[in-house]
């Protein structure tokens, strides 16, 4: 698939996915939907020894100002086939193998903000903002916003969020939980690569089941507990766990091989 909405680079198996509308404050529309989607189900696979992900946004304003609000005016018959399309997109970040980082620096609105929210962690620059515009439109966020974002900052602290509109500046965002890391402006993707490199020491079947179990506490269908100890178990069967145990006790650096 070509892709037009974003581009990527791999540096050392980092790959940095930029969302490359910057006319449009990269804003989320059906075709860069898509794409990522194609990303994170197949084109991934042209990399080998990938560590993970980082996606930010092109230009010097924003990561996404929301969902392609130009889009939805035609969409409205469709809507809910329209939005399942979405989820899936997010769906497959969120419960992809390997970590995924948002690099946020300026504007993360609505589907901007949702879409950072489905990554695994999120890296803010100073100058980030986020909010969930949509009542102003008369809607709700739609990607999964009232999901993840009630998950991450509570009930109450949701509420206000979506039914003010209130924008949240870069060190609220952390103070909250919502961000991991609050950085200078330009230095977001340098922090999210720091942070990819030192996980890209560990075993890498490990790291997928961390991302799979945490996962699990959010998800209805599952009993955490359960999931956890199914991947203690499958883990404790791996190359990797007697790699990593002999480099402990042989007091050596382990070499994970994801075997
Ligand atoms: N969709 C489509 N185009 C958008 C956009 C969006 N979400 N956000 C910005 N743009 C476009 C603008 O239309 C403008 O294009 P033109 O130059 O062709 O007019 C360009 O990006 C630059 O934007 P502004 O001139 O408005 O820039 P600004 O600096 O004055 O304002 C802003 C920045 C405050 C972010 C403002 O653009 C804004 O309010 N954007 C909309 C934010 C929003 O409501 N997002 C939620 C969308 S709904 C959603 O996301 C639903 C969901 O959950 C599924």
């Amino acid at each position: 698939m070509k892709y037009t909405s974003i581009h990527t680079t791999n540096t050392d198996g980092i790959v940095l996915i930029t969302l490359d509308r910057p006319k449009a404050l990269n804003a989320v529309n059906t075709a860069m939907i898509s794409e990522l989607y194609h990303f994170f189900t197949e084109g991934y696979q042209q990399y080998t020894d990938l560590i993970g992900v980082i996606i930010t946004g092109s230009g010097e304003k924003a990561f996404a100002a929301g969902a392609d609000i130009k889009e939805f005016m035609d969409v409205a018959d469709t809507a809910k086939d329209f939005l399942r399309t979405g989820h899936r997109m997010f769906d497959a970040i969120e419960n992809w193998h390997k970590p995924v980082i948002a690099a946020i620096h300026g504007f993360a609105l609505g589907g901007g903000c949702e879409l950072a929210l489905a990554c695994h962690m999120r890296v803010i620059a100073d100058n980030g903002k986020m909010s969930f515009p949509e009542v102003n439109l008369g809607l709700v966020p739609g990607y999964g916003g009232t999901q993840r974002m009630s998950q991450l900052i509570g009930k109450a602290r949701a509420m206000e969020l979506m039914m003010t509109t209130d924008m949240l500046p870069a060190v609220r965002t952390v103070e909250l939980g919502i961000c991991n890391h609050l950085v200078p402006v330009g230095e977001v993707v340098a922090k999210s690569t720091e942070i990819l490199k030192k996980i890209g020491t560990k075993g890498p079947l490990a790291i997928k089941h961390i991302i799979s179990t945490v996962n699990a506490c959010f998800d209805q269908t599952k009993n955490g507990y359960e999931v956890e100890l199914d991947a203690f178990a499958e883990l404790m069967q791996t190359q990797d766990f007697q790699e990593g145990v002999s480099a402990f006790v042989e007091k050596r650096k382990a070499e994970f091989k994801g075997e």
